[in-house]
């Protein structure tokens, strides 16, 4: 044997001796359990899991190359930075905010063809998506359309069904809007009835505006008068609150910034969402009832603040069988009974021809709240009466609401 030869076997051993040993040296492999995975419609879910989830995720399956050194350790360290920039079995962790831009990303990355990497495209023909695939991924990245989730049930309470429309926006801020219509605390239960959720005029009014500025409105039903009169509809809004904050994440929206907005009786309820300190239950058996019921803004339009200063015939239905009233039970419906410094800040808009809630309500309330000082602001327009038309003002009373909500929700969310 030439030495060359001889020096050639010895490397070869080296090089066998080293292959070896290098596969002593541990790779983490280990799968830790999801703690918030994605939540996407089952067709998205399918392709993400195909062509993504190798990667972007906790559920690795790995290839048998993968436990071969060096490649394991090339893999490990990819994994390692996949997973950093987006984790599918993580996803709740992130902010609204974040989930929202990395959507948006997803397609992007797969239009181009850099996702899923080409070199795993190579050994993974499934994860090499079609046209059909590319559209379902493309409608979902871009948020879709902006979109109804109708008969949404966030409780239920004498043997009533508890409703609300989600409107999800096109896109979305990641900040939700709980919104409730007028109605003079009445809920009509025919058949055929417009429930209020869908009440045309205003959800065209104030619920559309506010989804097109990228909020997810909540629109509620709540139990109405008769047969349910106070305070089924304050359990009710109350019971909204602590049902889409205990939901957040999967509408998308930030647990402690909430904001509430309504028009005449769903006013006087979203004010005393503001007002009232809605901590919940410690001890109760569903989760939903533990959360806070507060919101951190409000905007009352054409707000019942004060209801012993009301019309009989306006508030007597709600307000039961009382004789008077001047009446604990009105005082206590009342959001200026409950006034404290920490009150959610309040925009009051109020047309002053209004003869059916007049616009000294609202003056009132702005006076207890700036007193206790909780930040208020009125709008008092002058040629308007109780219903409020969306373009009036100057500012307009949607570029008022939209102001007001964006300042206190975005901008400096408080605790809640
Ligand atoms: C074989 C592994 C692998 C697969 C499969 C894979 N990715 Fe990635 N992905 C990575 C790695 C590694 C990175 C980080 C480095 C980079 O940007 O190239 C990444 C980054 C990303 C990013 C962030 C890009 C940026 O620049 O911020 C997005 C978005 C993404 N991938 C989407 C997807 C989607 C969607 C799929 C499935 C359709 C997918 N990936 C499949 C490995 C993978």
């Amino acid at each position: 044997m030439s030495s060359e030869r001889k020096v050639g076997r010895r490397l070869l051993w080296v090089l066998i001796a080293v292959v070896i040993i290098i596969q002593l040296i541990p790779v983490d492999r280990s799968h830790p359990p999801a703690r918030s995975e994605i939540e996407a419609p089952p067709e998205v879910m399918e392709i993400l899991r195909t062509a993504c989830y190798d990667c972007h995720s906790y559920e690795t399956d790995w290839p048998w190359y993968g436990y071969v050194a060096p490649v394991s350790w090339w893999l490990a360290h990819h994994l390692e930075e996949a997973r950093e920039e987006m984790n599918f079995s993580d996803w709740g962790l992130m902010e609204p905010g974040k989930q929202a831009e990395l959507r948006e990303e997803i397609w992007e990355e797969v239009e181009e063809g850099e996702m899923p990497l080409p070199s795993y495209r190579r050994v993974h023909p499934e994860a090499r998506l079609d046209d059909r695939q590319h559209r379902v991924l493309e409608n979902w990245s871009h948020g879709e359309v902006s979109r109804v989730d109708s008969d949404v049930v966030y409780g239920t309470a004498a043997d009533r069904v508890l409703l609300m429309d989600v409107h999800h926006p096109e896109h979305p801020k990641g900040v939700g809007v709980i919104s409730v219509a007028g109605s003079a605390w009445r809920a009509d239960e025919a058949a055929h009835a417009e429930p209020l959720k869908e009440q045309r005029g205003y959800v065209e009014a104030y619920v559309e505006p506010l989804v097109a500025a990228g909020y997810t409105v909540f629109s509620l039903n709540h139990r109405g008068a008769p047969p349910f009169p106070y305070p089924a509809a304050v359990e009710d809004t109350q019971r909204a609150v602590r049902f889409v904050r205990h939901h957040a994440e999967q509408f998308g929206v930030a647990a402690e910034a909430l904001g509430a907005v309504g028009f005449s009786s769903g006013a006087n309820l979203v004010s005393l969402l503001g007002v009232n300190d809605g901590r919940g239950r410690a001890d109760a058996s569903d989760p939903v009832d533990r959360e806070s019921s507060k919101v951190q803004c409000v905007v009352g339009l054409a707000t019942p603040t004060d209801l012993s200063r009301l019309r009989r015939d306006l508030v007597g239905p709600y307000l039961g069988d009382e004789p008077q009233p001047a009446t604990a039970v009105s005082l206590e419906a009342s959001p200026v009974t409950h006034v404290t410094a920490d009150d959610a800040p309040t925009l009051l808009v109020h047309g002053e021809r209004d003869r059916t809630v007049p616009s000294s309500q609202s003056v009132l309330f702005e006076q207890r709240l700036r007193e206790s000082g909780v930040e208020v602001k009125l709008v008092l327009l002058e040629d308007q009466a109780h219903p409020i038309a969306p373009s009036a003002g100057e500012p307009s009373v949607v570029e008022e609401l939209l102001e007001w909500l964006d300042r206190h929700l975005l901008e400096s969310p408080s605790s809640a």
